[in-house]
């Protein structure tokens, strides 16, 4: 085990560093709701691995006392507890801190995220009914797709509960940022632990958009070919698992990984840990639409503040006019659904 959190350490502060250990760090529930699936199951194993969690509450419509019996047994701090249907949602919230969202179908071959609308919609909103009744401070990260519409329902959901913190809201978007990365650092052949590569706009097609212009470290050997074809590879990474799981579902490990790594982050900036910055979909200004990608600053109430996108070069300014449609039309989609039923 210790073998295995100092490499997540070395891979990127996924477990908080020596002098900070789980002694001192204060009592945090998170709960994962739609634990038992592709996604839930290894999100749970990672998050049982993080000593900032004091409190693992596994939810899901089926499977979850398998699932939690497995996890409970891994000798690290936290306690874990698993909740099955509805009537259990209360206990799985109540006193959360962060609820991490991963519940809903996935794609496959042939659907865009947008295909899982009607499924994931109402699955969403009625979580989103129940985080407002039963922990309205924690902060929720939405996993389940279209995550270009589930956080306005979200948002649209808690304003109609009068519990909306904008600062609260988070889709993750970590996953494209993971991928960038990984593809960027095998195209300039740099070790990928020290890369850097913010992901903007949204998380669908042509709505994620890399800016391998900030990308760092910089390197000097990649033609516009090159960043197209990254960009592309980052923009399709999902669709790229889909595939090749054909008709088993989409990225479920990556994920779990992406959504381990946004989650600790949060609770870092819960903690007061300084400069936390990472990507996520959130209320924003930064352009003309409600809600974005960009990097954000996280603390103790969630987003301290959304950061503007940073110089980009011709090619990202043209991808980010063409995203502006389609990334308005899903937000769109979300908000109307949320308050037509
Ligand atoms: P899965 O089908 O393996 O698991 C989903 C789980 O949600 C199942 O265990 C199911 O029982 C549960 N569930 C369904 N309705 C529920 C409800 N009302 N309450 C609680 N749990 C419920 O799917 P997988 O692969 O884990 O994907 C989950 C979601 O994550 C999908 O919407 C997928 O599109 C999305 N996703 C998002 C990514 C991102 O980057 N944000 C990346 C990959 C997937």
């Amino acid at each position: 085990l210790r073998s295995i959190q100092s490499s997540l350490r070395r891979s990127k502060n996924l477990l908080p560093r020596r002098g900070y250990s789980s002694d001192s760090a204060p009592e945090r529930k998170v709960a994962v709701l739609g634990a038992a699936g592709g996604i839930g199951q290894p999100l749970a194993l990672l998050m049982k691995l993080n000593p900032l969690v004091s409190n693992l509450a596994l939810y899901d419509i089926a499977g979850t006392p398998g699932v939690a019996a497995d996890v409970s047994h891994v000798n690290t701090r936290s306690e874990v507890a698993g909740y099955m249907g509805e009537d259990q949602l209360v206990k799985a919230l109540e006193g959360c801190d962060v609820v991490i969202i991963p519940a809903g179908v996935p794609r496959k071959p042939g659907m865009t995220r947008d295909d899982l609308f009607n499924i994931n919609a109402g699955i969403v909103k009625s979580l989103c009914t129940a985080i407002a009744k039963y922990c309205p401070h924690a902060l929720v990260n939405m996993i389940s797709n279209p995550v270009n519409s589930t956080v306005p329902i979200a948002a649209e959901v808690f304003k109609k509960a009068g519990t909306y913190d904008e600062k609260k809201l988070f889709g993750v978007t970590m996953l494209d940022v993971v991928r960038a990365k990984t593809f960027y650092a095998g195209k300039a052949n740099v070790p990928v632990e020290g890369v850097n590569v913010p992901v903007v706009g949204g998380h669908a097609g042509i709505t994620i958009l890399p800016l391998f212009s900030q990308a760092t470290p910089k390197a000097n050997n990649l033609s516009d070919e090159d960043i197209t074809a990254l960009t592309k590879r980052t923009q399709d990474g999902g669709t790229e698992v889909v595939e090749a799981k054909a008709g088993k579902g989409s990225a479920t490990l990556s994920m779990a990984y992406a959504g381990a790594m946004f989650a600790d982050a949060c609770l870092k900036g819960l903690n007061g840990v300084p400069d936390v910055v990472e990507c996520s979909f959130v209320q924003s200004s930064i352009t003309e639409l409600p809600f974005f990608a960009s990097k954000v600053r996280l603390g103790k109430n969630g987003v301290e503040e959304v950061l503007g996108l940073g110089p980009l070069s011709d090619y990202e300014k043209q991808g980010l006019e063409s995203l502006k449609p389609e990334l308005k039309s899903s937000i769109e989609k979300g908000i109307k659904f949320a308050n037509q039923s």
